[in-house]
């Protein structure tokens, strides 16, 4: 029988495209035997020629033209590792509605507009795969799509931004400042083209978007999750962590409770002794509760040139063996039940707050007092440093709804013996 060489292209050659590059002639040896067909890179989309020829074997492989990949009906996979919505998004539309399967890194994109595209390759019978949009290496797309599927999924909890682990582990552990380690995170190939991104906690929020709608069968989009980054986490806050047997991790959480689907990332002193505040540099780690299988751990790097290259090429093999047998993509759509969305201010935690007072008798009674009012009750309250006429105050409360909370805060803002913005940060 005639060998078949199945031809793909891929959009992109950065961190990500590079280490696909890569893995392809690395597997080249092994490739007919696992998938029946050997695998070609036939043309690779970039914006800058020049700069991209030293990446490639044959140069004449380049292209900055789309409309080349699109008319060339040799190439059957598209493996988009561009990122952005646009043009990525177009580019994908064009690649089902023709027939192609794709493969894609894209989780700005999943987060937004995967629901639509998952149905467009369903309809046009093409697999859309995307393990490497959540957790780099981890596999967890798989799992939630395929492997768990006889579970009624109700929590997923975890780290999942390599970059912010990367920078908090450097904090805690190197009392590194925010600014060198995010910078050292970039150089890896961590952080997103924008990393505003990783640090605010959107990257984090559209992973939890996207696993939320797999696990949850519902519609969970970037916009329904709550967010917030750790570009405000300090050393002083660090150091309070540690005090109260705790180290500081950008946490994302999806929940299916009796009030709807919570779905939030947000920065969580977390006991030193559970299995997340031991996730350092860029791993990242994903606990999945099902009701059949109980608790599940994923754990591996989330971000970097070889991990995530190693997630692409699962989901390329996978599309491949789908070509090599002759069969149909498989894509269905996940969402069969559209449960509501939790508001963030239903949503109960416990909170670290820190913020500088007037040093002076009654102070700390009028505090308690706003927390006491708002239903908000206090589980332990510190003097940390005094300086002149000012006192900082670390308290940590037991747990409460978030609009309660946000009340009280209120109010202190609103107070003269408040002298600082408080820092607040959740509990575990
Ligand atoms: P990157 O290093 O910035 O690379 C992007 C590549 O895409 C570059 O080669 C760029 O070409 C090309 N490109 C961008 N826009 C283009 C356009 N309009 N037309 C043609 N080429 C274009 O990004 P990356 O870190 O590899 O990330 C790629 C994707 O993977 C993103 O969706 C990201 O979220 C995702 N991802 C990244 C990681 C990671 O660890 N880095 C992990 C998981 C997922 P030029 O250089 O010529 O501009
Ligand atoms: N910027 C992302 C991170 C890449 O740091 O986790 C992996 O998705």
């Amino acid at each position: 029988m005639a060998k078949r060489e199945i031809k793909a292209a891929l959009l992109g050659l950065g961190t990500v495209g590079s280490g696909v590059y890569k893995l392809v002639h690395m597997q080249e040896p092994e490739m007919e035997s696992k998938l029946g067909s050997t695998l070609q890179i036939k043309k690779v989309l970039v914006r800058n020629l020049e700069k991209a020829a030293s990446k490639v074997e044959d140069p004449s492989v380049l292209t900055n033209s789309w409309q080349e990949i699109l008319d060339d009906p040799e190439i059957e996979l598209v493996i988009e590792v561009m990122g952005g919505i646009e043009p990525a998004g177009t580019y994908i539309r064009q690649a089902l509605s023709s027939g192609r399967h794709v493969v894609t890194a894209n989780k700005d994109l999943i987060a937004e507009q995967g629901l639509e595209l998952t149905r467009l390759a369903q309809e046009n019978e093409v697999d859309l795969l995307f393990e490497a949009a959540v957790a780099g290496g981890i596999p967890i797309i798989d799992p939630l799509k395929n492997s768990l599927s006889a579970n009624h999924i109700t929590e997923i909890m975890g780290i999942v931004n390599g970059t912010t682990n990367f920078i908090l582990t450097k904090m805690t552990e190197e009392g590194m400042d925010f600014g060198p380690a995010l910078e050292m995170a970039q150089q890896l190939g961590y952080a997103e083209a924008d990393p505003t991104a990783d640090v605010e906690g959107l990257d984090a929020g559209r992973k939890v978007a996207i696993m939320a709608t797999l696990a949850f069968h519902t519609p969970v989009t970037f916009r329904d999750v709550y967010t917030e980054g750790i570009s405000s986490i300090s050393s002083k806050d660090i150091a309070s962590a540690s005090e109260i047997g705790r180290k500081i991790k950008l946490i994302g959480v999806a929940k299916e409770t009796s009030g709807g689907v919570e779905v939030r990332v947000h920065p969580m002193m977390i006991p030193a002794e559970h299995p997340l505040a031991n996730v350092s540099g860029s791993f990242n780690a994903v606990f999945v509760h099902g009701d059949a299988v109980d608790d599940v751990m994923f754990y591996g790097r989330g971000a970097g040139e070889m991990p995530t290259a190693s997630a692409i090429m699962g989901d390329v093999f996978a599309a491949a063996k789908t070509l090599t047998r002759g069969m149909k993509g498989s894509t269905m759509d996940p969402c069969y039940r559209n449960l509501p969305i939790k508001k963030p201010e239903d949503m109960v935690s416990r909170y670290y707050l820190r913020m500088s007072v007037d040093d002076k008798p009654g102070v700390l009674a009028t505090l308690a007092s706003v927390l006491g009012n708002n239903g908000v009750s206090i589980q332990q309250l510190v003097q940390k440093v005094r300086k002149e006429d000012s006192a900082e105050i670390m308290l940590v409360t037991d747990l409460v709804k978030e609009y309660h909370l946000k009340d009280a805060l209120l109010t202190f803002r609103a107070m003269s013996i408040v002298r600082s913005e408080p820092v607040v940060i959740r509990v575990l």
